[in-house]
């Protein structure tokens, strides 16, 4: 049996941590309010439009993969109310700390799902999606750990299928065997043009860039980060 097939559908590119410190009982309560009020059940079809499944009327669609500590989606949110924003964390108390930013803020543009993103990107209908953002993915930086990385042939695929043509996928990190890693993937995929033309446009972070909690890390630890932006072909 491959590692792969023992560790079944529901975790194939999830290997972190789901719990950290336990919730204090109001944490605890509100997270049992707010997340079905904001979590998309795979369970049942996606709706038909997508946009349906956001209760105010949106234009553009966009995903966040592992978004941590969630500075970076509800500043974008807020930035963008006309945007549906997708964030998926299987991290619960990065889902807590979203939620309740969410809800302080009156955010009615973001839905969630904690649990692996292949599964819900496996969800979504074909070419509905203009970016998705995977901001400093968990890096894998031993060798023999590196096929546990998100970017991976079988999710650029996935990826591909369900951007629109012309769609972004934006790919930040600190680490340089990753970010020459993910560079060679999506030239191998084919699938994919790096939009970059000189250093600056892959030095410079994203325009309205908020930085992250582990690009914080990252700096406080003396490395820089490569901000990658590919446009689906
Ligand atoms: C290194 S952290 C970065 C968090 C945040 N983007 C930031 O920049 O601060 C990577 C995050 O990805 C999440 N993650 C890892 N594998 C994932 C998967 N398969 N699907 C969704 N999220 C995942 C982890 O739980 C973790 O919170």
């Amino acid at each position: 049996m491959t590692d792969m097939e023992r560790r079944g559908r529901a975790t194939e590119a999830f290997f972190g941590r789901r719990k950290g410190k336990a919730l204090r009982g109001q944490q605890a309560e509100k997270l049992s309010t707010l997340l079905p009020a904001f979590l998309i059940d795979i369970s049942a079809a996606h709706p038909e439009p997508l946009k349906n499944l956001w209760p105010v009327p949106v234009e553009k669609l966009r995903l966040e993969i592992g978004f941590g500590g969630g500075e970076h989606l509800i500043h974008r949110a807020q930035e963008l109310p006309s945007t549906g924003f997708i964030g998926v964390e299987p991290f619960i108390n990065s889902m807590q700390k979203l939620l309740a930013s969410v809800e302080d803020r009156g955010a009615r543009n973001v839905r969630v799902f904690n649990d692996d993103a292949t599964q819900l990107l496996d969800w979504l209908p074909d070419g509905c999606l203009d970016q998705i953002d995977l901001l400093y993915p968990d890096p894998w930086p031993k060798r023999k750990h590196w096929k546990r990385r998100f970017v991976s042939r079988t999710n650029l695929t996935r990826f591909h299928r369900v951007l629109k043509p012309g769609g972004l996928f934006c790919f930040a990190s600190d680490i340089d065997t990753y970010v020459n890693w993910t560079l060679l993937k999506c030239r191998d995929h084919g699938g994919f043009d790096w939009l970059a033309s000189n250093a600056a446009d892959w030095l410079t972070p994203y325009e309205g860039w908020p930085s992250t909690r582990y690009e914080a890390k990252a700096r406080r630890e003396g490395r820089s980060s490569a901000y990658l932006t590919f446009r689906r072909t």
